[in-house]
C-alpha cells in the first residue's frame, strides 16, 4: 500500500513539478520563440546574467544557501520553489531549467493572477494542463478554445482554428492590462522594508497603454506557423539596451535657446520612473561644435541612489534614498545651460546610460563584463542655433 501510495505521489509530483518546456512551443511560434530566447526572462537566471549572478555572490541569502530570487528570476524552476518554501536548502543548480526556462513560455501564459503583498507580489499560476491564456478582442468570452474546423462564407471555405498542441483562454483580463507582469515587477522591498523599486500600478491598469503595449508592441511577422498572422506581439521585451528603437516614442528630447543660456527638456511618457533599477545611471551629454571645435558641458546624472546614513549600500542593508535624480513618471525635466549661444552653432545632445552605475562594477566583480559597462545611447541628436 505505502510503495502504491508513493508510486502515485511520484507521478503527482512529476506533473505538478512541470510546465511544458519552451522548446515544444517553438515549432509552432518560431518567431516568437526566438525573440523570447535573446530576452531578459529567458535569461534571468545567475548562469545567463553576470549582474544577476555578481549581486548574488555578495548576497547574505547565499550564505544561508536560500536563492530567494527564484520566486521572480527562475520561477519555472518548482523544483527549487518547493526547496525554498520548505525552508530545505535551495541552491540553483546548472541545469536545463535555470539556463533555458527561467521564466517560460507556459509558465507566463500560466498566471491566473496576481496576489498584492507588502514584500513582494506573488503569482497564482494555472492548475489546468495547456491551457494557455491569452489576449484577443474579438474572442473574450472564450475559455477553452479546442482546434477545429471553422467554416465560413457559406461553407466554401473550411479552415482550422485554434492550436493542435493546446487550448486558449481569451478570459482572463491580466493579459488586457498587463497586470500579469506586476507579480514580479510591481515591488520588491528588503527586511527594513523599503522598496528597492517599485513601478507605478497604473501602467497596468488600462487596456490601451500598458505594460504589454509599450514593451511588447505588435511588430511584423507571423505569430505562429500554422495560422498566418501579419503581426506579432514582440517577446524580446525591448528595453534600453536592446530594441530600444521601440521604446524611443516614450522619451521625447527638446532643445530650447534663449538669448544668454539654453535650455534640453527631456519627457518621460513612460508610466513610471525612467529607470526602475538602482543599478542604473542614466547621463545627459552636451557637446557645442563651433569652428571645427568641440566644447563638451558638463554631463547631467539621473539616479536613484539606495544606502543607509547617507552613505550608498548593498540593497539588503539599504533603508533609505541617498538620492534621487531620477526622472519620474510622465515628468518633463528641463534642464538649463549657463551657456550663451553663437549663430551656427551646432548642438549635440546624447541622453543615454549605464546599466551598472561605474561605482559598482569593481564591487560586483564586472570588470571583464563589457555589455555592463558600456554606455547605452537612447537618444543622439543634433539641434542648431539660430
Ligand atoms: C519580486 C521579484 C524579484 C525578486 C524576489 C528578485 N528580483 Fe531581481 N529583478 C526583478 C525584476 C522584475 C528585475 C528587472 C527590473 C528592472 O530591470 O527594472 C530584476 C532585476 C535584477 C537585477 C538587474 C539585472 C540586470 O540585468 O541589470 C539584479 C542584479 C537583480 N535583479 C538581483 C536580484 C537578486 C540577487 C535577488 C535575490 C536575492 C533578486 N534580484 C530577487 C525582480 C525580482
Ligand atoms: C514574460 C511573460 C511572457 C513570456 C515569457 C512569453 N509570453 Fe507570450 N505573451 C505574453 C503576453 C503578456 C502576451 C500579450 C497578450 C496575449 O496576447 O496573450 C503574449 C502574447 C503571445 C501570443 C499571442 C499572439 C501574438 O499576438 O503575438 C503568443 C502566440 C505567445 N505569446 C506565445 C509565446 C511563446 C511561444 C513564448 C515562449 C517562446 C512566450 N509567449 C513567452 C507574455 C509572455
Ligand atoms: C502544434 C503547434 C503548436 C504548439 C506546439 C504550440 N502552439 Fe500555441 N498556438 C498554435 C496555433 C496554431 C495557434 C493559433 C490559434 C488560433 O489563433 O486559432 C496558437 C496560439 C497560441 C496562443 C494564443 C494566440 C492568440 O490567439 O492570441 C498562445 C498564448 C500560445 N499559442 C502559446 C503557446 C505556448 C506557450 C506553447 C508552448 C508551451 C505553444 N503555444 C505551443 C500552435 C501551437
Ligand atoms: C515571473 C516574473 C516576471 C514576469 C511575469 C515578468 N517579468 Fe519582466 N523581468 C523579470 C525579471 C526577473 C527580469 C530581469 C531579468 C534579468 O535581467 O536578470 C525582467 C526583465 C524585464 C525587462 C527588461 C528590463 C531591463 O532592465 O532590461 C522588461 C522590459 C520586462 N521584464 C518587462 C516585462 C513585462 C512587460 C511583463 C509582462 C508582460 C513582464 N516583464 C513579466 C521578471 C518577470
Ligand atoms: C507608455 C509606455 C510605457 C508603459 C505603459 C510602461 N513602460 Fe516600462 N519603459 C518604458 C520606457 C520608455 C522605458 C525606459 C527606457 C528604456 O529602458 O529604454 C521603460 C523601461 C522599463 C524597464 C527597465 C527599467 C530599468 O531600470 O532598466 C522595465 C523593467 C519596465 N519598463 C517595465 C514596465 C512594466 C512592468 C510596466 C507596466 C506596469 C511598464 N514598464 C509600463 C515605457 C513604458
Amino acid at each position: 500500500m505505502k510503495i502504491i501510495l508513493s508510486i502515485i505521489f511520484m507521478i503527482l509530483s512529476i506533473q505538478a513539478n512541470e510546465f511544458v518546456d519552451s522548446n515544444t512551443c517553438k515549432g509552432c511560434h518560431p518567431t516568437i520563440y526566438s525573440e523570447f530566447y535573446d530576452s531578459s526572462h529567458r535569461k534571468a537566471s545567475i548562469f545567463e546574467n553576470k549582474v544577476h549572478k555578481g549581486m548574488w555572490d555578495l548576497h547574505p541569502d547565499k550564505q544561508k544557501e536560500s536563492y530567494t530570487c527564484a520566486k521572480c528570476h527562475t520561477p519555472t524552476d518548482l523544483e527549487l520553489l518547493k526547496k525554498l518554501d520548505e525552508n530545505q536548502k535551495a541552491l540553483p543548480e546548472q541545469n536545463n531549467v535555470q539556463t533555458q526556462e527561467a521564466i517560460s513560455c507556459a509558465y507566463c501564459h500560466s498566471i491566473k493572477d496576481v496576489e498584492s503583498h507588502a514584500k513582494l507580489n506573488k503569482n497564482v499560476s494555472s492548475l489546468k494542463e495547456k491551457v494557455f491564456y491569452s489576449a484577443n478582442e474579438d474572442n473574450r468570452e472564450e475559455k477553452n478554445k479546442e482546434f477545429k474546423d471553422e467554416v465560413s462564407l457559406f461553407g466554401m471555405i473550411k479552415e482550422k482554428s485554434g492550436s493542435p498542441f493546446h487550448k486558449i483562454d481569451y478570459s482572463n483580463e491580466n493579459f488586457y492590462t498587463g497586470k500579469m507582469c506586476m507579480g514580479c515587477h510591481s515591488h520588491l522591498q528588503n527586511d527594513s522594508s523599503f522598496d528597492l523599486c517599485r513601478v507605478e500600478e497604473k501602467g497596468s491598469t488600462s487596456e490601451e497603454t500598458n505594460c504589454i503595449s509599450c514593451h511588447m508592441p505588435k511588430i511584423a511577422g507571423t505569430a505562429t506557423s500554422i495560422k498566418i498572422t501579419k503581426e506579432h506581439r514582440y517577446h524580446g521585451f525591448a528595453n534600453g539596451a536592446k530594441n530600444q528603437e521601440l521604446l524611443a516614442e516614450y522619451i521625447k528630447i527638446d532643445f530650447k535657446e534663449n538669448t544668454n543660456n539654453f535650455e534640453v527638456s527631456i519627457k518621460n511618457e513612460a508610466s513610471h520612473n525612467l529607470f526602475l533599477q538602482p543599478l542604473r545611471l542614466a547621463q545627459l551629454k552636451v557637446n557645442i561644435l563651433r569652428n571645427n571645435k568641440t566644447t563638451a558641458l558638463e554631463t547631467k546624472s539621473f539616479t536613484r541612489i539606495i544606502g543607509k546614513d547617507g552613505k550608498a549600500t548593498m540593497p539588503w542593508l539599504a533603508d533609505s534614498e541617498v538620492t534621487n535624480t531620477m526622472i519620474k513618471a510622465n515628468e518633463t525635466r528641463v534642464i538649463n545651460y549657463d551657456f550663451k549661444l553663437e549663430k551656427d552653432d551646432k548642438i549635440e545632445v546624447i541622453f543615454g546610460f549605464y546599466s551598472v552605475n561605474p561605482k559598482m562594477i569593481e564591487k560586483l566583480n564586472l570588470q571583464d563584463d563589457e555589455e555592463s559597462k558600456k554606455f547605452n545611447i537612447l537618444f543622439s541628436k543634433f539641434f542648431y542655433a539660430k
